[in-house]
């Protein structure tokens, strides 16, 4: 089948590039010349495992193609997905919708056939009702039909899920294509078995948020636990394992830690609490307000614990941080807890210098003036205090021994509970979590 793809991040070019592996002819869109220019080479502008195989691949053989042009878009296919982002508005909890809004106001009046656009950008519910009335003032003698085809994909494993999805789901009105393109744009996919779950816009708009605010709490109800255990002595590692037995709870996204951030959790669950205040349902989702707050709270935590490892002052001290994506296997630094945590050291009059496998690059944009060093071991020279704030497998596998080498200060502090505890104090490490 041929399709569209409007928007080439991290959703976006994944998308295209696993439509065309499953035998899709795609034409990508994407507004920021740079990124096009790397994607039509076959290069992908950020870190995803196994993605730039695909791409170039996909690139070499012509299936997918990459354009600015929503003209050429509009004469390509009859299937248009949305990929553009949704991030948090200024100083507001909502979501700007402003790049979805701009996507299909551009689309839409170029339409020469009847069309399905189908959303995979996170939208508070109650979008695709919106644009369904917008699209049809904006089609010209055409049927343009839009439903919602929310996106669970997780960066480090973009590929893998976009082409073995847990489950599929399709938001679509009464009485349109949707259900039945969707079958065939993802009929590999569909005849692995893959759970598909047809249902109405709103429901799967709310789908994709209510999976989002329920993988935040379960992560800020484990950092909630870790602030008790912190005041009564006892090990939350133990308590996640323990509680984690219990197949009601389960242990996955139990680790308690630093917290979450990136480019989708926290502006989620803000846009989801906007959203129900909006439709009059607010105290529903007061909760997710005490999430966040558990959340920001392990950031200024970090902050604390190296002032009390340093003595009392940061002022003057050297603190190297490693790690800076916002989790392993990424570039993404989207409201990094790492880099906050950086961010605030320094601010306090600590020489910080970070180091991160992958997300050098898009730290330096976006803290041009905290240090950076190649290597951990180079972030680590003189360090009175070595920050592990993103749980990469080179952190893991680090020689305690080693790495006191090259320190002032045995000083570490395990932001993830990722290290191998026992062995760093056995190296002569002061072990902190
Ligand atoms: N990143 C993830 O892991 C993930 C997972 C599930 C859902 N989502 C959702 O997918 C959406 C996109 O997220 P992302 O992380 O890929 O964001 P992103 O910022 O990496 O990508 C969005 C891309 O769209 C481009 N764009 C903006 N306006 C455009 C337009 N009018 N036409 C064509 N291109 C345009 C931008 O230049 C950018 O490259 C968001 O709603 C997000 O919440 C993301």
């Amino acid at each position: 089948m041929r399709m569209v793809v409007l928007g080439l991040g991290y959703l976006g070019a994944t998308h295209a590039a696993c439509m065309a592996e499953l035998g899709h002819e795609v034409l990508g869109i994407e507004v920021v010349p740079e990124k096009r220019a790397q994607l039509a080479e076959g290069r992908v502008p950020f870190y995803e495992p196994g993605l730039p195989d695909l791409m170039k691949r996909h690139i070499d053989t012509g299936a997918l193609k990459i354009s600015d042009s929503y003209a050429e878009a509009a004469e390509f296919a009859d299937v248009f997905f949305i990929a553009v982002g949704t991030p948090q508005k200024k100083g507001e909890y909502s979501a700007d919708l402003s790049y979805v809004d701009s996507a299909v106001e551009e689309l839409v009046p170029m339409l020469r056939n009847d069309a399905l656009i189908l959303g995979k950008s996170t939208v508070p519910v109650g979008t695709a009702s919106r644009l369904s009335e917008r699209v049809d003032e904006l089609a010209k003698d055409v049927q343009v039909e839009v439903a919602w085809n929310p996106e669970f994909l997780r960066e480090g494993f973009a590929v893998q899920d976009t082409l073995h999805p847990d489950r599929i789901v399709i938001g679509a009105f009464p009485g349109g294509q949707a259900e039945a393109l969707c079958r065939e744009i993802y009929a590999s996919v569909l005849e692995a078995e893959t759970p598909m779950i047809v249902t109405d816009p709103a429901t799967a708009e709310l789908v994709k948020t209510s999976a989002n605010a329920f993988l935040a709490t379960k992560i800020s109800f484990i950092n909630a636990i870790a602030e008790v255990c912190d005041a009564a002595g006892a090990d939350v590692t133990a308590i996640a394992d323990a509680i984690g037995y219990d197949a009601r709870i389960g242990r996955k996204f139990l680790n308690a830690g630093l917290g979450f951030g990136g480019g989708c959790l926290p502006k989620d669950i803000r846009a989801f609490m906007a959203r129900a205040g909006e439709l009059g349902a607010a105290e529903a989702l007061t909760f997710l307000r005490e999430v966040d707050n558990v959340n920001m709270r392990r950031r200024t935590r970090m902050v604390e614990l190296t002032k009390d490892v340093c003595g009392g002052t940061l002022l003057g001290r050297r603190i190297a941080i490693l790690g800076a994506a916002f989790k392993p296997e990424s570039d993404d630094v989207r409201d990094s807890p790492a880099l906050n945590v950086a961010g605030q050291i320094q601010l306090q009059g600590a020489s910080v210098t970070v180091y991160d496998p992958k997300a050098m690059n898009n730290s330096r944009l976006l803290f041009p003036t905290l240090d950076y060093a190649t290597s951990a071991s180079e972030a680590c020279q003189k360090a009175d205090v070595v920050l592990v704030l993103t749980e990469w497998p080179e952190f893991r596998d680090i020689d305690p021994e080693q790495l006191g080498t090259v320190v002032r200060h045995r000083n570490v502090i395990d932001g993830r509970l990722c290290l191998p505890k026992s062995e760093w104090i056995t190296a002569g490490w002061s072990y902190r979590a």
